[in-house]
């Protein structure tokens, strides 16, 4: 599903990323952990064509990104089977729970009102938030805020969803709701990558777990071995 190849990026002489191997099969969660500033972030959004990088290449759902600006055609193919999900929510908060996860079906894919509002009140249910339709964001809590942005991920039927730290902005019940979520998810077989300061949320949800550490990656297996100690 994604395959990363001798990934590099340097910014202002800074190394980010640094010959970062990875590969992500379907069915398989990967979490990616490590201390502030070591790339996480970075890798992510160089895996979705969000930042363009030095050298190596990404393979993603298909599509194959190489080094520098890609024409932006290959990223809308690439953003569209590649759902993205970010810690600070960034739903439209002029927009009601079920019409921020009908939107992009909607507009992107052409999608008729009505089938795109059925379709995103059985997705809003699926998180639990069947009863939430009508909501604005600024009504809800975090953790349904999140939960509304992961149904909106899955509104397009990505063939992978890359998480940015989703519950680094939420107390602890409200993380649990949303690694619920993020678990139910796994157990239904969606391919995922989860960047996460949460070693439980790693060990819960994932398949394979990458250290990285200065841009580089230093450890790489399942969550038992890399997440002991
Ligand atoms: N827009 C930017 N311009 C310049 N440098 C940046 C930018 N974004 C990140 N960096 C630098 O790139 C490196 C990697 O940052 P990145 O955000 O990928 O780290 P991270 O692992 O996601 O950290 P965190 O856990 O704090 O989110 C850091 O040295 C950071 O300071
Ligand atoms: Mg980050």
């Amino acid at each position: 599903m994604i395959a990363v190849t001798g990934l590099t990026k340097a910014r202002g002489g800074v190394t980010a990323l640094a010959d970062v191997d990875l590969e992500v099969r379907p069915g398989e969660v990967t979490a990616i952990v490590g201390p502030s500033g070591s790339g996480k972030s970075t890798l992510l959004r160089c895996v979705n064509g969000l930042e363009t990088f030095d050298a190596g290449s990404v393979c993603i759902a298909g599509h194959q990104l190489a080094p520098g600006p890609q024409p932006p055609r290959l990223l809308e193919r690439v953003r569209r089977d590649a759902g993205m999900v970010f810690q600070q929510f960034n739903l439209f908060a002029n927009l009601s729970a079920v019409d921020n996860v009908a939107l992009a079906p909607r507009v992107v894919a052409g999608m008729a009102t009505e089938e795109a509002r059925r379709r995103a009140i059985g997705l809003l249910d699926r998180v639990g938030l069947a009863s939430f339709a009508a909501a604005r964001p600024g009504t809800l809590s975090g953790g349904q805020q999140q939960r509304v942005a992961i149904a909106r991920a899955l509104a397009m039927e990505p063939k992978v969803i890359l998480f940015d730290e989703p519950t680094s902005a939420l107390d602890p019940a409200m993380s649990e709701e949303v690694l619920e979520v993020i678990v139910d998810l796994a157990r239904g077989g969606q391919t995922m990558v989860v960047v996460t300061h949460d070693h439980a949320l790693a060990r819960r949800t994932a398949t394979q777990v990458v250290e990285l550490i200065a841009g580089r990656i230093t450890r790489l297996g399942p969550p038992a071995a890399v997440l002991a100690g």
